[in-house]
């Protein structure tokens, strides 16, 4: 028998029914189809109505990933729900979450790292299956990112969706799991991709509103040449202190922001593409859901089995980065 891990064996996900495609976007905003393509590879994007809050799509997606597992929200021991638009900034989602789900025994909280905190919340979770303190972890991505958009803003408004993905993890004794993850803080990037208004630093005001700082201000192009750099530097550093080489990994799954970023970590680290899981055109950057949601696509592609060598990684407001290796256990 092999050593104890976190495996994910389960994955449940909701994307709310509302389909927003480029062309509806040029009625709103100084925008095309075309450039929206050809800088982002976002086609469409889904939008809840408005006044979902995001504990409404993790409830979805949490469900999901239970009914396919079998088992009931009463076994779960944690759940960790990784999002930047919580129903409210106190109490967490995770406590709504578990109320909703009726998980009478699971203690829970939030964790807020972006586009990764869903691979915070995943390795975070798995600690607690390896350690042996817990058998049945929740780890939820979601974001209403619509909830903190400016519709007025041509540079934010077209790349975000909303959307949410939950994985259970089990202890595996098999060889599969979260074999190693990396993660990494460079708190110096805040500023250029942030909410500047709405915490204590800045509390809501009138002024605050009227200058709309509750929503997502970001510097694109800085963003845009860290993760580059980011993607193919941290994963592989993971793939070198595992002594393993992109031809032993089965599948790369990025968080989905850009095309040109997936893209140029695809050719930095040699993938060929059909290792690369792609689904950005459809749901734009759901941030905390998009690696989830990703994972769902490539079952839905029938391109994961068990035993499968995957490579997550993900970089974020923050700045935040995480990777991770996982030996796929197979899911229900
Ligand atoms: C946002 C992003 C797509 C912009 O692409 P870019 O190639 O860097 O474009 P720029 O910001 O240089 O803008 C180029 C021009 O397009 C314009 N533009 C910006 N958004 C536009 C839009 N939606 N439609 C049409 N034109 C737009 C700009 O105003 C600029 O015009 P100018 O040259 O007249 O000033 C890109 O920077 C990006 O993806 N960044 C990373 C974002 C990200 O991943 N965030 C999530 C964190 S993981």
């Amino acid at each position: 028998m092999s050593e104890r891990r976190a495996g994910i064996t389960a994955l449940g996900r909701y994307v709310p029914e509302r389909v927003v495609t480029n062309a509806d976007l040029e009625k709103m905003v100084a925008t095309s189809d075309e450039w929206i393509r050809t800088r982002t590879g976002i086609s469409q994007r889904r939008y809840v109505e408005p006044g979902t809050p995001t504990s409404e799509l993790a409830r979805k997606a949490a469900q999901e990933a239970l009914d396919r597992r079998g088992i009931s929200a009463a076994e779960l021991d944690l759940i960790i729900v990784a999002t930047v638009t919580p129903d409210t900034i106190f109490p967490a989602t995770a406590c709504v979450l578990q109320d909703k789900l009726k998980a009478t025994k699971a203690w829970g909280f939030d964790i807020s790292a972006a586009c990764s905190g869903f691979l915070y919340a995943l390795t975070m979770g798995a600690q607690f299956i390896q350690n042996g303190k817990h058998q049945k972890v929740l780890v939820v991505g979601a974001d209403v990112m619509t909830s903190i958009l400016n519709f007025e803003d041509r540079t934010t408004c077209v790349l975000f969706g909303d959307g949410a993905g939950a994985v259970i993890l089990e202890p595996r004794e098999d060889g599969t799991g979260l074999l190693d993850f990396t993660h990494e803080v460079d708190g110096s990037g805040a500023c250029f991709l942030y909410m500047p208004a709405g915490g204590s630093a800045m509390p809501a005001t009138h002024e605050t509103v009227d200058k709309k700082l509750h929503y997502v201000h970001q510097q694109g192009q800085h963003v845009f040449k860290y993760a580059v750099r980011k993607f193919a530097e941290v994963s592989q550093t993971l793939m070198e202190r595992n002594g393993v080489t992109p031809a032993d990994v089965d599948l790369f799954v990025a968080h989905q922001a850009n095309l040109r970023i997936i893209d140029a970590a695809k050719e930095r680290l040699g993938f060929p593409e059909e290792k690369v899981v792609k689904n950005i055109h459809l749901y734009g950057n759901t941030t905390a859901g998009t690696i989830p949601l990703a994972l769902g696509t490539a079952l839905d592609q029938k391109r994961l089995k068990k035993g499968d060598l995957v490579l997550l990684a993900a970089v974020g407001a923050g700045f935040t980065v995480g990777t991770a290796l996982v030996r796929w256990s197979g899911v229900a």
